[in-house]
């Protein structure tokens, strides 16, 4: 290491010395972590990224530096110069890779004093998060928080290689650009030059890297930076970083194919989980289905069964009503939870699924000789006989029903399903599950706006079997999408393109953007489909999301070295600010408030 400080020259950090270091002298530098204080020996665990070392001050063999030790604080940062040696085999630290060692220190410099830290510099730290946010910077500081960054740079690093090596070539595209359609609202930036036009901040570069496609570049992969003005999450930050990538000449399944190995690579290598390959493949429809939504967690079961046929004309209204009016009846069977949930806890649940917009929940609890329930008296004994057996019941356990159309019973039983699964701890944590969900539908229809809307977006071609849908039945038609989840998380997105000017057309007015609209904002993409297209496709990964479940974590912020906070405000820097009114002007804005 070059760095020369005072000096001196840093030899080694401080996390990478060990037993085989005995002997050597070593120059080191780093933060005080604590000290200690033993009368005529000072011991100081010094850190740096890569871990602790434990540095000795000895009164006995120098007095000068004992005396300047003592002046050690918490996080002042200190250079030392001294012998590794062996510790005494009752002082070994087991816990730590340089356990087995400290350095007597023979020479010490203060580089930087420090004041008593907001933020106590420690492994898990209950500390509240609006305090860490404000400062950040000591925050990063703590071994989890560097922990994460370091392995979201492994997981970048691994994509550009990974990507390299199958033939993609890394291409920037621009920040200050037009609108791309996602479905959030864009950042925009007024133009100095350009008085009342502005430019939009990329939602993803999903133009521009069919463009490339469309110059020939064959495959592209982008590390990229996106903004979306939407209403944060724990996962959904408003400038976020995808792993961005485009190919031509390819169907979904050799997307699927390249991107799997990606994830098979990135897991071997940086965490050392050995995945199988190809993952479960599951229709958009089957994931609905079976799990109530379109990014199960398939950790566990606790599936979801129609039960629609058999209650279409029972006599409980509810039911029947609901399977008449075109939606269902499913159910979940809580294997064992009538035995574990009081009657409150199941109240609870109902109340639960009401979040979802489910407008009741009718439960049976299946005990060795009796059945507990509020609606076994709508039925005949035969007809809650092949309900029972339908959802496989057996004594202990609690069966859920819901009732309604089928948005409302997907989204309610599909909550419901991991609020169980949470409650009776079913989620092993430590698995990683991977799902791709396919042949998502084309289109969805909008009730405030009242029109067909792209449920991925308006560039991702229809499926051929389905294009006869597309004038008399535009719901029915399955697309070229695809989305990977991760133990419940979407991780990423894509799907093949549109290739045809004409179709891109039509798609255009099936959701109601006119030739006007559509040549006025996406003139430049239709136009240069008119020289040659080679059909294409891709996909994106959510980068802050994949290294978050990788990390163990259950917010984007974690892995995220200067994050957003829920108002999308950076409290470090307390952006975004007020400016002079100097820099408003020369932008040709006036302020409502002005
Ligand atoms: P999509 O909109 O599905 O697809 O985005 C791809 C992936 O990006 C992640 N993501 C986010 N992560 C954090 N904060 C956000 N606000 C946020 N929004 C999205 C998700 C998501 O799966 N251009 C298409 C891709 C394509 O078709 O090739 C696109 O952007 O993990
Ligand atoms: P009610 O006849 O409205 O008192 O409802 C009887 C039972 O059916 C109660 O346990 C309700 O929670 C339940 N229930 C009401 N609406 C629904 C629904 N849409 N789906 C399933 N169960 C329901």
């Amino acid at each position: 290491m070059g760095e020369s400080i005072l000096g001196l020259k840093r030899t080694h950090r401080c996390g990478e010395l060990d037993a085989s270091h005995v002997g050597q002298k070593v120059t080191v530098m780093g933060w005080a972590h604590k000290r200690r204080d033993l009368g005529g020996v000072i011991f100081v665990d010094m850190r740096d990224r890569t871990g602790i070392l434990q540095v000795v001050f000895n009164n006995e063999i120098s007095g000068e530096i004992f005396g300047k030790a003592e002046a050690i604080r918490s996080e002042y940062v200190l250079a030392v110069v001294g012998e590794v040696v062996r510790r005494s085999p009752e002082t070994v630290n087991s816990k730590i890779p340089t356990g087995e060692i400290e350095v007597i220190a023979n020479e010490l410099r203060i580089l930087s004093s420090s004041e008593t830290p907001p933020v106590y510099i420690e492994e898990d730290t209950d500390v509240n998060e609006t305090l860490r946010l404000k400062h950040r910077y000591l925050d990063l500081r703590r071994p989890d928080m560097q922990r994460n960054l370091i392995l979201r740079h492994k997981v970048a690093k691994i994509a550009r290689d990974y990507y390299d090596e199958n033939g993609f070539l890394e291409i920037e595209t621009p920040m200050l650009t037009k609108s791309t359609p996602e479905g959030a609202r864009d950042y925009l930036v007024p133009s100095r030059v350009h008085p009342g036009k502005f430019f939009a901040l990329p939602q993803s570069p999903q133009l521009f890297k069919q463009l490339l496609m469309v110059s020939g570049f064959d495959r592209y992969i982008q590390i990229v930076k996106c903004f979306r003005d939407e209403d944060l999450r724990a996962d959904r930050q408003p400038e976020f970083t995808q792993i961005d990538l485009e190919m031509s000449f390819v169907n979904v399944e050799d997307v699927l194919q390249i991107n799997e190995g990606f994830i098979k690579k990135v897991f071997d290598e940086a965490l050392g989980v050995k995945l199988e390959t190809p993952f479960l493949r599951m229709t958009y429809q089957e994931a609905m289905d079976r799990f109530g939504s379109d990014k199960p967690d398939i950790r566990f079961g606790l599936e979801l069964i129609n039960i629609s046929d058999m209650v279409e004309n029972c006599g409980f209204k509810v039911f029947s009503d609901a399977v008449k009016n075109g939606g269902s009846v499913r159910a979940i069977n809580a294997k064992g939870c009538g035995r574990i949930f009081s009657r409150r806890e199941i109240d609870s649940l109902v109340e639960f699924v009401k979040i979802y917009k489910a407008k009741g929940m009718a439960w049976i609890v299946v005990e060795e000789n009796e059945l507990k329930s509020a609606i076994t008296k709508f039925f005949s004994e035969d007809e809650v006989k092949a309900i029972l057996e339908r959802v496989k019941a057996e004594p202990g356990d609690l069966i859920c029903f819901i009732a309604d159309k089928n948005e409302v019973v997907y989204d309610s039983l599909g909550q419901l399903r991991l609020e169980i699964a949470r409650r009776t701890n079913l989620i092993d944590e430590k698995e990683f599950k991977f799902l791709w969900v396919t042949e998502f539908p084309l289109l969805e229809y909008d009730e405030e706006e009242k029109r067909w809307v792209a449920k991925h977006h308006p560039f991702t071609s229809p499926m051929d079997e389905d294009l006869q849908y597309l004038d008399t039945d535009p719901g029915k038609v399955r697309a070229k999408a695809y989305d990977i989840v991760l133990n419940g998380t979407e991780i990423g997105g894509g799907s093949i393109r549109i290739h045809d000017q004409f179709l891109q057309s039509k798609m255009f007015s099936l959701i109601g953007i006119n030739e006007e609209q559509a040549a006025d904002r996406f003139g430049f993409l239709l136009e240069a489909f008119k020289y040659g297209t080679p059909p294409h496709g891709g996909l994106a990964f959510g980068l802050d999301r994949l290294v978050m479940i990788m990390a163990g974590k259950s917010s984007i912020r974690d892995v995220i070295a200067f994050p957003k906070v829920q108002n999308a405000s950076d409290l470090m820097s307390n952006a975004p600010d007020i400016v002079e009114d100097k820099q408003i002007k020369e932008l040709h804005i006036k302020l409502s408030n002005q």
